[in-house]
């Protein structure tokens, strides 16, 4: 099949350099010419493991262009995997998808062959069959579904996994109304074994919502009930391995710690939240499971300042910076409030991070960066932020260690806090 992706962020260039391994040709659009070099040398523009390799071996089926027209008239299906990012309200900003629709729908005015349009970006549900599709309608002066069609196809992966998530996914979601969109979604994926669940494309949309509002739900409950067993002596994670064992419950997300964060959980949560308002049922739980992560990484510092009550002119080493280990990306990234609270509270900061440096130094430019995580360790007390492989090798015999995440050779540190343990 003939695709083209339009937007080569996380989603884009994941998703293209997939179809492109199953045999399809992929064109890549984007407005940015310095990710379409890259990835015509077979090179990601974002990283993540395995991608680069992924796209040099199937340099031949890929091409890139900052050409929409281009590239619509000269494929089949078009992906849109353009970003959505948030209003202050919480609410999602559909400036680039309106743009791609727009530019979509002028081409296909001129476009003699049927073409199916998928969303592939996060869009809370109603979005596609609404302002997308009327869009498409008015620029292209179409009749709905005669010579388009539209489905839905939210994208499951974690960054650091996502070509394993995409090559073995727990299911395949595809939202399409009319006959020909769903035909060709089964096409693309045919090759694969899982659960395939056909529906209506707001219900498609709506899953993805769900999916990361229940992961993200899992993770504050996790959070909750892991600050109650810090203060009865107990071990959250040995209290979870036993709730999840039973098979209704599933052990995965239940990992106490400083919360979530990544480009997804907080944004798609308040998304939904602000869905919900919308329509006149605010909803409890999810408010709870943002305040609870909210409040969660500055249970770290509370445990700091037990042992440092003024932080004042003291040597505080970060140890991760990343949102989870095996990514640069820093986005709400617990690491952001926590440096922010300990450089207002007076403390000298150094931080260490394998990948995030260059993107945190972004954003807190004064701090001073280690250039590695051995550095780190001759501070007044470390705070262990992310859970990176190479932090369990380190000496913590003698120091003062508040652990967010759980690395149990920091256990011997002369002071070890856990913030849920
Ligand atoms: C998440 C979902 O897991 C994917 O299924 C989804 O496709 C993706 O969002 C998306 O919407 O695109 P991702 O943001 O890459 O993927 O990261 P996760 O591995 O889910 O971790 C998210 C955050 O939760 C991290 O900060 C992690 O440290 C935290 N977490 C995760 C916990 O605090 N406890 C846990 O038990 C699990």
């Amino acid at each position: 099949m003939k695709i083209s992706i339009l937007g080569t962020g996380y989603v884009g260039a994941v998703t293209g350099a997939c179809f492109a391994e199953l045999g399809n040709s992929v064109v890549f659009v984007d407005i940015d010419p310095a990710k379409l070099d890259l990835i015509r040398t077979g090179r990601s523009p974002i990283f993540e493991p395995g991608l680069d390799e992924l796209l040099g071996k199937n340099l031949k089926r890929i091409s890139a262009t900052t050409d929409t027209g281009e590239a619509i008239r000269e494929t089949d299906v078009t992906f849109i995997c353009v970003g959505t990012p948030s209003n202050p309200d919480g609410s999602i900003d559909l400036q680039y998808i309106e743009a791609a629709s727009q530019a979509i729908g002028e081409v296909l005015q001129q476009k003699e062959s049927w073409h199916t349009v998928v969303m592939k970006s996060t869009v809370v549900s109603g979005t596609t069959t609404g302002i997308v599709q009327r869009t498409l309608e008015e620029a292209s002066e179409k009749v709905a579904f005669r010579d388009f069609g539209l489905a839905s196809n939210p994208e499951f992966l974690r960054e650091g996994s996502a070509l394993a998530d995409v090559f073995s996914p727990d299911r395949i979601v595809i939202g399409a109304e009319d006959p020909r969109s769903r035909e060709v979604l089964e096409r693309l994926y045919s090759s694969f074994d899982c659960p395939k669940l056909v529906c209506a494309i707001p219900v498609a949309e709506m899953i993805k919502y769900v999916s990361n509002a229940f992961l993200a739900t899992k993770i504050s409950f996790a959070n909750e009930i892991g600050n109650l067993c810090k203060l009865m002596g107990l071990d959250t994670a040995e209290v979870f391995e036993g709730v999840g064992l039973d098979a209704r419950i599933n052990p995965a997300f239940f990992r106490s710690g400083i919360g979530f964060g990544g480009s997804c959980f907080p944004k798609d949560v308040r998304a939904l939240i602000a869905q919900a308002e919308a329509a006149g049922v605010p909803p409890k739980i999810l408010s709870s499971v943002v305040a609870v992560n909210e409040e969660q990484p500055m249970r770290l510092l509370d445990l700091l300042k037990k042992h440092i009550p003024d932080l004042r002119g003291k040597r505080i080493g970060v140890l991760g910076l990343s949102f989870k280990p095996d990514t640069d990306d820093i986005r709400e990234s617990r690491a952001i409030p926590i440096v922010s609270a300990l450089l207002e509270a007076g403390a000298d900061v150094i931080a260490y991070d394998p990948l995030a440096i260059a993107n945190f130094r972004s954003l807190f430019p004064d701090i001073s960066y280690a250039s590695s995580a051995a550095e780190v360790l001759q501070s007044d007390a470390i705070l262990l932020i992310t859970e990176w492989k190479e932090f369990e090798a380190l000496d913590y015999t003698g120091k003062l260690v508040i652990d967010g995440r759980r690395l149990p050779k920091a256990a011997i540190g002369s002071i070890y806090e856990g913030v849920c343990w």
